[in-house]
């Protein structure tokens, strides 16, 4: 298949582009606006490879996507490019809306016009809202609570509007939270890894007892590919790890893999809004074939390995751009700790 992958120097799709290339025998073009966390260093393994191209360029360039489903007879587009931090879209909700949102909207109209065979949007179970108990169905309404997964939100619905209205073949995948190498260290794990190595204090929010559900970026890409090919026009599919853990487990985990003390977690203050759990049912994407294969000790120990191997990697990261954003979105946090910051009313 001749495949437009969007976003595919970003995390999951870097490792989405090489599966489908290397392991699947797929064509790939991959548009990539190669913003702060968009990185070539990713896919520079497959430059020069026959069955990829790679080009610089937006999902919301209506002209640059036009001729690019065009020229290459792209039969199937993947939207993985997304703003996806949540952190971020608290103090820039704007740019979360511009590319999650009408970014969406202005690959889906042009995959529309050249007749693409099949549309995946790559989204997140973030759009269901905080889930305190059960698991979140395929079906049920939408709650997302920050500007980020409103912005997700938005985009899965506007994907799935094209099914309805102009029966264009359209699916949306769910994922949960993805950890893997090559995820740019503003995450929770690459984040509390890098910060470890160099004994640096592991921010942790509130009480750190949220929880997540924690899916291998190998397993995440199997499923975005099975969806692609095998999925039901207009139809959502969830992709959770199986992995649901407390924040504070997970980073003592990750201590413990580092040999590095507990004393490293720093208790700070919240993020506003903080969801407070995530987690899908995922019966509809195991009827598919699909299962997650890697093993969360397993994973963890590999992506803190990678890590280990790879400051050539995050070192340039974290003393570029990132040192901004980390002292304005920390600096007062760590200084202050959770009990100045929570002390009202108590
Ligand atoms: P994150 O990786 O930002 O993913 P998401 O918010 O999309 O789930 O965060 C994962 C969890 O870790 C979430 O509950 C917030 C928490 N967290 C911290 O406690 N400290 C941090 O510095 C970060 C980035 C996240």
């Amino acid at each position: 298949m001749n495949i437009l992958v969007t976003g595919g120097a970003g995390f999951i799709g870097s490792h989405l582009v090489r599966r489908l290339v290397v392991q699947s025998g797929h064509y790939v073009v991959n548009l990539d606006a190669l913003k702060y966390s968009g990185n070539r260093a990713n896919t520079q393994d497959l430059d020069g490879h026959a069955r990829y191209r790679f080009v610089h360029g937006d999902i919301a360039d209506q002209p640059l996507v036009h001729s690019l489903l065009q020229e290459h007879e792209i039969e199937g587009v993947i939207n993985a490019a997304a703003e996806t931090h949540v952190d971020r879209s608290i103090v820039d909700p704007g740019s979360f809306a511009k590319t999650d949102v009408v970014g969406t909207g202005i690959l889906l109209e042009e995959a529309r016009r050249a007749r693409v065979k099949r549309f995946l949007q790559v989204s997140t179970d973030e759009v269901y809202g905080s889930v305190e108990a059960g698991m979140s169905r395929e079906e049920d309404v939408l709650a997302p609570r920050s500007p980020y997964s409103a912005s997700k939100a938005g985009g899965d619905l506007l994907t799935l509007s094209y099914w309805t209205t102009y029966r264009f073949p359209v699916m949306v995948s769910r994922g949960s939270n993805t950890y893997g190498p090559n995820q740019y260290p503003e995450k929770f794990i690459p984040l509390f890894v890098t910060n470890a190595l160099d004994d640096q204090p592991l921010p942790l929010y509130g009480d750190g007892r949220q929880r997540r559900d924690w899916l291998a970026v190998e397993d995440h890409c199997a499923a975005i590919e099975r969806i692609l090919l095998n999925g039901e026009p207009g139809e959502v599919y969830n992709v959770g790890g199986g992995n649901e853990r407390e924040n504070i487990a997970v980073a003592e985990r990750l201590l413990a893999l580092l040999g590095k003390p507990k004393s490293l977690v720093r208790l700070v203050e919240d993020r506003p809004g903080h969801d407070r759990r995530y987690a899908v049912d995922c019966r509809k994407i195991n009827r598919m074939g699909w299962q997650p294969t890697v093993s969360f000790d397993a994973g963890l120990k590999a992506t803190v390995d990678w890590y280990r191997q790879n400051e050539s990697w995050w070192r340039p990261i974290k003393s570029g751009e990132f040192r901004a954003y980390y002292e304005a979105m920390y600096a007062q946090r760590l200084k202050e700790g959770l009990s100045a910051s929570s002390s009202c009313g108590s």
